[in-house]
């Protein structure tokens, strides 16, 4: 039996940030022991609040703590790479925001990274975490749908200009690695791709920034050719007012799901009756405090990691897994930037 808990450190300390130090303290075996950010407000303000010891602006000294096993990276998404560089050679494992990085280069380096450090590598997509995609998928996954023939996502949000202005490196491609897609809709992406089962082979896609005034792109839409022979939709965008629920519309030649926002909305599959899911809070998840509940994904993926690193096993959503949904993006992008269909290689 292990009797140690795993200690957490937190970098990045802004909208995200708070999330991850609750969903810390509702698991049993992790403790907030440091938060860190460049603007020591924030850094101080969440360690009192969360009741982490110490605060840190400089995560290398965050890292020198022998008490720290894992640190969640909640800075831009453009400086997730060198964040985890830097815990991997410090021997801490890495748990890192969505979208894991922005380009392939750095994405390879953080996993080879962690690889040769000898730290574990997982990524957040909360969206994995949710029963109605879950037993989605494994139904998918099972072949009950038939052929599969379409696989479609519409992520239409809604996103003010006075989101794009709270803060700087936000729709930037330096720092944000692109706008709706990989900002907002790779969650949605992620979602489709772990679903189906099956990778992207092809993609033919379109980008622009329609409203906003912003050099990456608000709205995309994207046809999918799917190596198993499916088709499909990506439409994503943070300009429709008002935003819309996510969709997810799954069709093989004997039955369909559909998906809004993690609830099934149609289930037509032959021989299985519609699930009977159960919210968390019926389910009967309790959590220390009651406004936990709206982030159970980050506590079940948090709780995850932390049983990865006591039982030394890999994460629910390794490097390898969270780059999927980047790739393809960055293949939509290509497509859209050059008016051509990119193959990929999976
Ligand atoms: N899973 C989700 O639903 C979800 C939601 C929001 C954001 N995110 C992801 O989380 C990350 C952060 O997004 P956010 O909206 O919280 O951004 P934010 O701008 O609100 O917060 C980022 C924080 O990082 C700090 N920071 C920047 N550089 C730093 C450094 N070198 N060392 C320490 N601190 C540093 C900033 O001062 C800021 O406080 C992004 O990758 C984003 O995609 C995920």
């Amino acid at each position: 039996m292990v009797s140690k808990k795993v200690g957490w450190g937190i970098i990045g300390c802004g909208v995200i940030g708070p999330t991850h130090a609750v969903a810390i303290n509702e698991v049993e075996d992790a403790a907030l022991v440091a938060t860190c950010d460049v603007i020591p407000e924030r850094a101080e303000a969440m360690a009192k609040q969360y009741n982490a010891a110490h605060w840190y602006t400089d995560y290398n000294e965050m890292l020198k703590r022998d008490d720290i096993d894992v640190v969640s990276i909640c800075v831009p998404s453009g400086l997730h790479g060198e964040v985890a560089e830097a815990a991997a050679k410090a021997g801490k494992h890495v748990f890192t925001e969505k979208p894991m990085e922005i380009t392939k280069a750095k994405i390879d380096r953080m996993i080879q990274v962690c690889r040769e450090e000898g730290v574990k590598l997982g990524c957040v997509f909360q969206m994995r975490t949710v029963a109605a995609n879950i037993i989605a998928r494994q139904t998918i996954q099972e072949g009950r749908l038939g052929t599969m023939v379409l696989a479609d996502c519409y992520q239409k949000y809604y996103r003010s200009p006075e989101y794009y202005k709270s803060a700087d490196w936000r729709a930037t491609w330096e720092l944000d690695g692109g706008g709706a897609l990989m900002n907002q809709c790779v969650h949605g992406i992620d979602l489709l791709l772990w679903m189906v089962g099956s990778p992207v082979e092809s993609v033919v896609a379109q980008a622009e920034h329609l409203v906003r005034d912003i050099v990456v792109e608000d709205t995309a839409v994207a046809l999918l050719k799917f190596k198993n022979g499916a088709m499909g939709v990506i439409e994503g965008t943070t300009s429709c007012n008002p935003g819309q629920k996510a969709r997810f519309d799954i069709h093989g030649n004997d039955g369909t799901i559909i998906l809004e926002n993690g609830q099934i909305v149609q289930w037509h599959v032959p021989d299985m009756p519609k699930p009977e899911i159960k919210s968390p809070k019926e389910a009967g998840e309790v959590y220390k405090d009651p406004k936990a509940l709206s982030k159970h994904g980050h506590i079940v993926l948090v709780k995850d990691m932390t049983e990865a690193i006591l039982h030394d096993r890999q994460p629910m959503i390794t490097g390898e897994e969270a780059r999927k949904a980047v790739d393809l993006i960055l293949a939509i992008y290509e497509s859209a930037q050059n008016n051509r269909r990119v193959y990929l290689n999976n």
